[in-house]
């Protein structure tokens, strides 16, 4: 039986998609990777909140309608928890020029936040999408297509380069400037190239074309290797970087603020 219909009391149905993600992250999750676990993984609680962290998106949510497209459905898109912090962060922000590495289903909500902003008055932002394989560019850019959202995007193909110590893409950061006409990126998402070699290169590519106060987000940073690439960037740039860890949201994604030139 569902919890909510067991204990309806709870409402945990009712709670808000961060609220229940925090709920996994800070009680579920470590209890079950020590072995903690009262009543163990099956814990009716437990996987429901653990199902459920990616809940679908609200009802009334400008983004609802990605939910029905298929081919964005896999483990490779940005989850529904990371893409609603970002909606919010970009509704608070509201950045004019954006940079997109990796697209897809971010590039749809990308779009979107555009179309939002002309339809308000607002200056049409600026979004770029760089993308290492061109049939998913293709792909994407169908999509968008046929939701009317297409020109809100400039779509760039470049190929990703992989070494050992290094991962990013085969860019050339003039044609990025023109395309920002000579004007700084605001808003960067790194969310490619795929493969979990961390993305180190990514940043290092385009480091110079960001304002003193772009905020940088990071995709899937619970895995090792994006981790690493935080680390490496701390590094490099010292105290031109600062880091605000990991939201915990699904995938895990990581902000960092450039701080200044
Ligand atoms: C993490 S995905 C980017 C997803 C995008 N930002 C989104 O939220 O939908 C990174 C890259 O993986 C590649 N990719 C996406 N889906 C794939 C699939 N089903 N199989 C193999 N590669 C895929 C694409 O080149 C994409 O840019």
């Amino acid at each position: 039986m569902p919890l909510a219909q067991a204990h309806p009391k709870l409402s945990l149905m009712n709670l808000p998609l961060l609220t229940k993600e925090l709920l996994a992250r800070t009680l579920v999750e470590p209890m079950l990777r020590s072995g903690l676990a009262p009543f163990g993984p099956f814990n009716p609680l437990m996987a429901w909140v653990l199902k459920n962290r990616d809940a679908r998106l609200p009802k009334d949510h400008p983004l609802k309608s990605l939910e029905d497209i298929r081919e964005w459905d896999s483990t490779f898109a940005l989850s529904r928890s990371s893409l609603l912090w970002l909606w919010a962060k970009l509704n608070q922000l509201k950045p004019i020029r954006i940079l997109e590495f990796g697209s897809g289903r971010t590039t749809f909500a990308l779009a979107s936040y555009a179309k939002q902003c002309r339809e308000a008055g607002l200056a049409t932002p600026i979004i770029i999408t760089v993308e290492a394989e061109g049939s998913w560019l293709a792909q994407t850019r169908e999509i968008l297509a046929s939701h009317h959202l297409e020109s809100f995007i400039t779509f760039i193909q470049a190929n990703a380069i992989k070494t050992p110590t290094d991962h990013g893409y085969d860019l050339d950061g003039t044609s990025l400037r023109e395309a920002f006409q000579s004007k700084d990126v605001e808003f960067l998402l790194i969310d490619g190239p795929s493969g979990g070699h961390g993305r180190i290169g990514t940043l290092r590519s385009v480091f110079d074309l960001l304002s003193p106060d772009a905020e940088i987000f990071l995709d899937d940073c619970d895995r090792a290797a994006e981790k690493q690439s935080i680390r490496a960037w701390a590094k490099d740039y010292g105290s031109k970087i600062q880091s605000h860890g990991i939201i915990p949201t699904v995938g895990g994604l990581g902000w960092l603020t450039r701080t200044a030139r």
